[in-house]
């Protein structure tokens, strides 16, 4: 069965950054073939892998709404348009939903977005899904259950609470959640009591477990500013180690 893993959390806490190092965990793990959506209006994943965006799912509902070829079922249009969004590499496969829809919105395109979205799913093991801040597009993103929610926090004790808020409105909104991690980013090291003690009271008030604390990288910013690929990060570099002991642990239940 296909796992859903999705991110949440508030503005640049670290969604996309924990997305790009999952895609590298995950071809290191050989836990392939697996997709990437990256479903942030203002796409970014793709910069951090050293891709280029052409086609999005935004356009594709845009080309729904206008005249068809001859000869082809809307299923079938699609079906083939999803194939030529779809930005193949080597282990993944990453797909852009670029601009929502406006006002006025086309329910029938949705529709068929989503029938196709649930074939394509069935093609990998895991789904990942990189999303905007905010839990409203999740839950409009048709999926209809997710096996791993990361929400990333910033390491504040504002920050902390807005994660715990975050995983408590994912029930109202009927969103199907079967294990939440709360993954707090740039952390000073060594942590200060003060703020392991908001973590610990954070995720003993809530549904998540800690995923794990990421300490500021220097190793990140200067990937980020090189505009090298995070795929290229050395096993070496200063959060890799880290990262793959909390991914460790996230995925522990998995084979
Ligand atoms: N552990 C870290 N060490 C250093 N820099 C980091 C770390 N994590 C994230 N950053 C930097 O912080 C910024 C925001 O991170 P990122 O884009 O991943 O956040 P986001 O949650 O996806 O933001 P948005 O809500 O805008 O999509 C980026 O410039 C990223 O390089
Ligand atoms: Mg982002």
């Amino acid at each position: 069965m296909t796992k859903v893993i999705a991110m949440a959390g508030k503005g640049g806490t670290g969604k996309t950054t924990t997305s790009a190092l999952l895609t590298r965990y995950l071809l290191a793990k050989k836990a392939t073939p697996f997709l990437l959506v990256d479903a942030d209006s203002n796409a970014n994943l793709n910069e951090l892998l050293g891709l280029d965006v052409g086609l999005t799912l935004g356009k594709i509902r845009q080309e729904l709404k206008g005249e068809l070829p001859p000869n082809i079922t809307r299923d079938q249009f699609m079906e083939m348009k999803i194939h030529q969004a779809l930005i193949e590499e080597t282990g993944f496969d990453l797909l852009v939903m670029g601009q929502p829809d406006g006002p006025g919105c086309y329910c029938a395109a949705n529709q068929y977005l989503a029938m196709t979205m649930d074939k394509l799913a069935a093609n990998y093991k895991y789904i990942i899904v990189d999303n905007e801040a905010g839990m409203e597009h999740l839950s409009r993103m048709n999926l209809r259950s997710i096996d791993y929610l990361l929400v990333t926090s910033d390491p504040s004790a504002r920050g902390i609470l807005t994660a715990k808020r975050i995983s408590e409105i994912t029930a109202p909104l009927g969103l199907q959640i079967k294990k939440q991690f709360l993954l707090v980013n740039r952390a000073p090291q060594p942590v200060p009591p003060a703020l392991q003690e908001k973590i610990d009271e954070a995720v003993n008030d809530s549904g998540m477990e800690l995923g794990g604390i990421i300490p500021s990288s220097e190793a990140l910013i200067n990937q980020e500013l090189s505009g090298e690929s995070y795929l290229k990060l050395d096993d070496s570099a200063d959060v890799i180690p880290t990262i793959t002991a909390i991914f460790d642990n996230i995925f522990a239940d998995q084979d």
